[in-house]
């Protein structure tokens, strides 16, 4: 078939703009069956073509091993060596090179390569570029009527945020299916921990604690003849309004893992944090370490450390304490109820795979799947202790959320585009 939402499907939505709400969802829900027969072919379109994003195709295309009806169909980057690279790869890649079908006029280069993916005829895109363009693509990419996948965080400040949860009321009227990167959902051992948790093996939750500490990681040395924005967004993951910083940008696992073992998300954070290792301007402006006090409703508090200078110690975990016992996720899943520990032994298979399996599975069944609320939800919790440290003052959920700060250049071309200079905790203000 063409596009999910096919021409019919547009045709519809162009002469009906005067329909609203839940009767276009109604009408919409009659075309998403076109994939739940089978036979159809999911077209993917993937939209940032670097490690994570060849890395989730590859995932995607062992998901549906045995779904010949998979293809990937285009690509899109704002660079062409990396869509050559990723192509060249892919198409020799065994567990890729039987569903590659993207040819030459369906590679997009630019800062509009998303709008063209998502005009290609695709059904379905994986969005994997850096996290401050993701509010933008996925407003476009529910707009056209496409299922996603979309890699975490899913935006770096509030008026993205407000953008994405827009955007996730929309896809859910139009039933569409939105799986995130945040690959934890989907990973077995996880999933049994957090229904023995709210089975309330714990007792009542009373608190937690987590962590994403480790070392550096790359940076690229910047060349003569990139222009600002050209050195920010090869550098993305040292710029805030590219990255959101480490704690949005990596962190957001482990804090997406607190909201859903507390079953929401927090009400204030109060944290500090700074840049202490990583003071080279080749390292753009952010910080190198956080530790931030979430407050959640009923005075729960989660203690969440994120690092990244070299020669520290390590740990990605994430631990819920209640009134009868406690869980880890250090190496592993453990319990420790009235003083007796075990180990959760659960088979699991690789999550970044799993992820996969379920979003074909909800678009085949008919029955979308959507966390893309939920994911909006954990990338502000990221935001606002991102917030809280940068100014040193307590941020509430509503300031992050309807925050003013918009941090996305007013032109997306190749030029000039000053650094903002580091937070100073004090003296930088809350916007
Ligand atoms: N779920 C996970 O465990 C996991 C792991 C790694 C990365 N990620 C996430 O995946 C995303 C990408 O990370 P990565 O490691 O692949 O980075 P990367 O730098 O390897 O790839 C990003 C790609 O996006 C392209 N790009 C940049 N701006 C673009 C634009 N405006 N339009 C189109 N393409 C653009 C870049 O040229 C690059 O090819 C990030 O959000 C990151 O947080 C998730």
């Amino acid at each position: 078939m063409t596009d999910p939402v096919g021409a019919n499907r547009r045709e519809f939505i162009k002469s009906s703009s005067a329909v609203v709400g839940s009767a276009v969802a109604a009408q919409l829900g009659l075309f998403s069956t076109a994939h739940a027969a089978g036979s159809d072919t999911i077209k993917v379109g993937l939209v940032g073509c670097g490690g994570r994003g060849t890395g989730a195709v590859e995932n995607l295309c062992e998901a549906a091993k045995d779904d010949s009806n998979v293809k990937i169909y285009a690509l899109g980057d704002l660079f062409s060596d990396h869509i050559e690279n990723a192509r060249q790869s892919l198409k020799i890649n065994e567990k890729v090179a039987s569903k590659f079908d993207v040819t030459e006029d369906r590679c997009f280069a630019g800062f509009d390569a998303f709008q063209k993916v998502l005009d290609s005829g695709v059904d379905l895109v994986v969005l994997a570029t850096p996290p401050g363009f993701r509010p933008q693509m996925l407003e476009a990419a529910v707009k056209a009527n496409k299922h996603i996948f979309t890699e975490k965080p899913v935006g770096v400040d509030g008026p993205g945020i407000r953008k994405v949860l827009a955007a996730a009321e929309e896809a859910k009227a139009k039933k569409l299916s939105i799986v995130a990167g945040t690959q934890r959902r989907h990973q077995a051992g996880y999933l049994e921990s957090m229904r023995r948790i709210h089975d309330g093996v714990l007792g009542e939750v009373t608190g937690g604690r987590c962590y994403w500490n480790q070392g550096a990681l790359w940076m690229k040395p910047r060349e003569s003849r990139w222009s600002d924005m050209e050195w920010q967004v090869r550098n993305w993951l040292y710029f805030t309004w590219l990255s959101g910083d480490h704690i949005c940008e990596q962190h957001v696992h482990n804090l997406d893992v607190m909201n859903w073992a507390i079953g929401t998300h927090p009400v204030k954070a109060y944290g500090m944090g700074g840049r202490q290792v990583r003071t080279s301007p080749a390292y753009g402006h952010i910080f190198d370490h956080f530790a931030i006090d979430y407050e959640y409703p009923n005075d729960v508090h989660v203690a969440s450390y994120s690092r990244q200078i070299e020669g520290t110690d390590g740990d990605v975990s994430e631990a819920v304490l209640g009134t009868n016992g406690s869980w880890h996720s250090k190496n592993g899943y453990h319990f420790t109820l009235s003083g007796h520990k075990s180990r959760l032994r659960v088979e699991e298979i690789n999550p970044y795979v799993q992820e996969h399996i379920d979003l074909i599975k909800s678009i085949r069944t008919g029955k979308p799947l959507n966390e893309l609320k939920t994911v909006a939800e954990s990338t502000l919790t990221a935001i606002m202790g991102r917030m809280s440290a940068y100014t040193g003052k307590v941020v509430t959920w509503e300031e992050a959320l309807n925050s003013k700060q918009n941090l996305f250049p007013e032109k997306l071309e190749f030029g000039s585009l000053p650094v903002p200079p580091v937070a100073v905790p004090g003296q930088t203000e809350l916007i």
